[in-house]
């Protein structure tokens, strides 16, 4: 699997219906050409995903994604003026121009302005939007660096563009606005802290239920590492050999574990969101480890997002 920088590479393989890796701000997506059925196809069987799952759609900026959408609610241009190019993923009616496999059929679609610089290039460039869904394997660990994908896929991809790290390292905030309040389908990197500051409220969670997913990121085991993973008290913990800790602030430092990963020397969370995917990548590679331990976040900023993460991540003790 080729990786580099080369734009025009990148978009001559998304014209021609291959697969590109892709960096964002958030996560890295696999992305291909949205408008075209077979290579929409592609991704699912590279990624081992279910069709019932539906793609987002990424954009360059709001013009290019109108045609895609419709009956758009004013508060589309509010929340868009204000965090887009960012980490958030509008759910929208959609129009009959996006392919059913992009939605699995759902009446809807999710569209996404990515801020990173050289994807903003690349779909600058092309004239279609990227369907991309992270590029990682299905229930796997989300990439955020090439390194990831290449450890998880072989050929199935054509090309990485390589934007180095990603900047949030947590998934986009996915926001429903088919309705008339606001409702918050997957935690992501914009806290709902700042989405309640601009539209003035403090917004519906969607229930989440497995067999029926809101958004199916919500499906319970998603986002794991292979080893196990357990949300645990690091007060009451009694250490096996070959254990390591997520450490976040202080909350471990009386343990000593065979390996340990800081997510936020100063107790950050948007800090430990940067670092998290990445963590869990390093240990489930370390031969030295057979098991992972995490504490619950505190519920502020990034912590809600990072908990929800865990909780399907990780496995009861
Ligand atoms: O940050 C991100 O959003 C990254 C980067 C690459 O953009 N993408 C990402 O895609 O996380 P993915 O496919 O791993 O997660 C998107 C989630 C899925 O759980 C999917 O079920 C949900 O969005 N989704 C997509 N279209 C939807 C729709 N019309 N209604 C509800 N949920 C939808
Ligand atoms: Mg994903």
């Amino acid at each position: 699997m080729e990786r580099g920088k080369d734009l025009a590479k990148a978009a001559n393989l998304i014209r021609g219906g291959k697969l590109v890796a892709i960096p964002t701000e958030t996560v890295y997506g696999l992305a291909a050409d949205g408008t075209n059925v077979d290579a929409v196809a592609g991704i699912f069987s590279a990624k081992k995903r279910p069709f019932f799952d539906p793609l987002i759609l990424h954009f360059y900026d709001i013009n290019d994604a109108l045609p895609y959408v419709h009956s758009v609610p004013d508060i589309w241009y509010l929340l868009t003026k204000t965090f887009s190019p960012g980490p958030v993923t509008y759910v929208l009616p959609r129009s009959d121009k996006v392919p059913d496999l992009v939605t699995s059929g759902l009446d809807t679609v999710g569209v996404r302005f990515p801020r990173h610089p050289l994807t903003r290039e690349l779909l600058a460039m092309l004239d279609v939007p990227l369907a991309a869904p992270s590029a990682n394997r299905f229930g796997y660990i989300s990439p955020t660096k090439p390194e990831h994908i290449e450890g998880q896929f072989t050929n199935e991809i054509d090309y990485i563009l390589d934007g180095g790290v990603c900047d949030l390292g947590v998934e986009s905030t996915i926001l429903d606005l088919t309705t008339d309040r606001v409702k918050v389908l997957r935690k992501g990197s914009l806290s709902i802290e700042s989405l309640s500051s601009i539209i003035g409220y403090i917004p519906e969670m969607a229930a989440v239920s497995s067999s029926r997913p809101s958004a199916p990121g919500n499906i319970d085991v998603h986002y794991a590492p292979s080893k196990p993973l357990y949300v645990v008290d690091f007060q009451t913990l009694e250490l096996p050999e070959n254990a390591a800790l997520l450490a976040f602030g202080n909350n471990a430092d009386h343990l000593l574990p065979a390996k340990r990963i800081q997510l936020s020397e100063k107790a950050c969370t948007k800090e430990a969101a940067t670092n998290f995917f990445a963590a869990l990548h390093t240990l489930d590679a370390d031969d030295n480890v057979d098991l992972i331990y995490c504490e619950t976040f505190p519920d502020l900023e990034l912590g809600p997002a990072l908990n929800d993460r865990l909780t399907r991540a990780g496995r009861e003790v």
